[in-house]
C-alpha cells in the first residue's frame, strides 16, 4: 500500500480530479476487473473510470464497498466516472441509465458522467453493444445534455461531460444555452495520437481533458487501418525508459501528466497497475516532452467503424 499524494486538476466547476485514473474497460473474465480494483485501491489510485457498457460496474462496486469496509478509504476519498451509453440518450432515459450505474456501483452519487458518444442508437435485440450496429435514433445530444443536467440539480452526480466529442460537437453544445459546461472530454490519446488540436481547443474552454488508450493499448487496434504501432516497442520511447530506470508504459504515462491532462490507464495484471501508479517522483524535461509527441502519426486504436456513416461520428 502506498501513501502517495496524487495530484489533481480543477475542473471548470472547482471541483478536483486526481490526473491519474484506473481503467476498466475489456475485461470480460469474471472477476478479473473486481480483483483488479482491490489491488488499484490498496496501491493508491484514488480515480476510478467506468461505463455502463463495459459491464464491470458490479464488480467494481463490490471492491469499493469492501475497501471502503475495511476503512482503507471514505468515498468521498474516491473520484468515481461512468458514462451514459448510446442506447439512452432519450432525456426520459438518462436518469433510469445513471441509476443503474449508482445501483451497480453502490454509491449515492457519481463524481463524473459522461455522455460516452455524440450519437445516439436505438435499444433493444441481440445487437453487441460493442462490436454490433444498432439503428440510428434521432436525438441531439444538446437535449441529452439538458437531461445531464437535472442529474446534477438532483445531485446524482456531481460534474458532466462527454466522451469522443470533436471540436466542431463542442462549439454545438457550448453554444447552446448551457446550465452547466461540460468538465471533461474523454478522448485517445497516446504518443501515436497526440490530438493536439482538440487538446488546444479544450484548454481554451477550460474543458479538461482524460486520455483514454493512453498507453496505445499496447498495440491492440479494433477494427482499424490494420496496423499495429506498439508504444512498449518504441525505440525513442525504450531509449527515455533506460534514463530513468522506468518502464515505457511509465513513460507514457509521465509523458501526458507533464502535458497537463487526466489519464486512465488499464491493466489487470497487479504488477502493471502499481508500476503505472509509479510515476510522481521523476519528471521528463520539456525536450523529452517534445520528442514523444514527435512521435505523433495520427494513429487511433478506437474507431466504431461501425458507425461511420451516422451525421453525429466524430472522427
Ligand atoms: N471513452 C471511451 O470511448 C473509451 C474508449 C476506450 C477506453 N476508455 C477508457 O480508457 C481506459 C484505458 O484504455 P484502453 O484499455 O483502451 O487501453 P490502454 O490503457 O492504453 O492499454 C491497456 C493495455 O495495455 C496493457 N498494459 C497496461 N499497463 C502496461 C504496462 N505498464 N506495460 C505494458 N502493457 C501494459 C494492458 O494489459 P493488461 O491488462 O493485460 O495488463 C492492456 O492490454 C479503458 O479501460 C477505459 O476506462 C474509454
Amino acid at each position: 500500500m502506498t501513501s502517495t499524494k496524487i495530484p489533481n486538476i480543477k475542473l471548470n466547476n472547482g471541483i478536483y480530479m486526481p490526473v491519474i485514473g484506473y481503467g476498466t474497460f475489456n475485461s470480460f473474465k469474471e472477476n478479473e476487473v473486481g480483483d483488479a480494483t482491490r489491488v488499484a485501491l490498496e496501491v493508491g489510485y484514488r480515480h476510478i473510470d467506468t461505463a455502463w457498457v463495459y459491464k464491470t460496474e458490479e464488480e467494481i462496486g463490490d471492491a469499493i464497498t469492501q475497501k471502503i469496509k475495511d476503512g482503507l478509504l471514505k468515498r468521498s476519498d474516491l473520484f468515481l466516472a461512468s458514462k451514459l451509453w448510446n442506447t439512452h440518450h432519450r432525456p426520459e432515459l438518462v436518469e433510469e441509465m445513471c441509476r443503474e450505474s449508482l445501483k451497480s456501483l453502490q454509491t449515492d452519487y457519481l463524481d463524473l458522467y459522461l455522455i460516452h458518444w455524440p450519437f445516439a442508437v436505438k435499444a433493444g435485440g441481440k445487437t453487441s453493444e460493442i462490436d454490433g450496429r444498432r439503428p440510428h435514433d434521432d436525438v441531439d445530444f444538446i437535449d441529452t445534455w439538458k437531461a445531464m443536467e437535472e442529474l446534477v440539480i438532483k445531485g446524482l452526480v456531481k460534474s458532466i461531460g462527454v466522451s469522443n466529442f470533436n471540436i466542431q460537437q463542442l462549439k454545438r453544445l457550448l453554444a447552446a444555452d448551457l446550465r452547466y459546461k461540460p468538465a471533461v472530454n474523454q478522448v485517445e490519446v497516446h504518443p501515436y495520437y497526440t490530438n493536439n488540436e482538440l487538446l488546444d481547443y479544450c484548454k481554451q474552454e477550460n474543458i479538461v481533458v482524460t486520455a483514454y488508450s493512453p498507453l496505445g493499448r499496447g498495440g491492440a487496434d479494433s477494427s482499424g487501418p490494420g496496423k499495429s504501432l506498439n508504444v512498449h516497442e518504441d525505440k525513442t520511447i525504450k531509449q527515455i525508459a533506460a534514463k530513468y530506470n522506468k518502464t515505457t508504459g511509465q513513460i507514457v504515462i509521465r509523458w501526458g501528466i507533464d502535458r497537463g491532462y487526466t489519464l486512465v490507464p488499464k491493466s489487470v495484471t497487479p504488477a502493471r497497475i502499481k508500476q503505472n501508479f509509479e510515476i510522481f517522483d521523476f519528471s521528463l524535461t520539456e525536450e523529452e516532452v517534445k520528442t514523444i509527441s514527435n512521435l505523433n502519426q495520427d494513429y487511433k486504436c478506437v474507431h466504431l467503424n461501425q458507425y461511420k456513416d451516422y451525421p453525429e461520428y466524430p472522427f
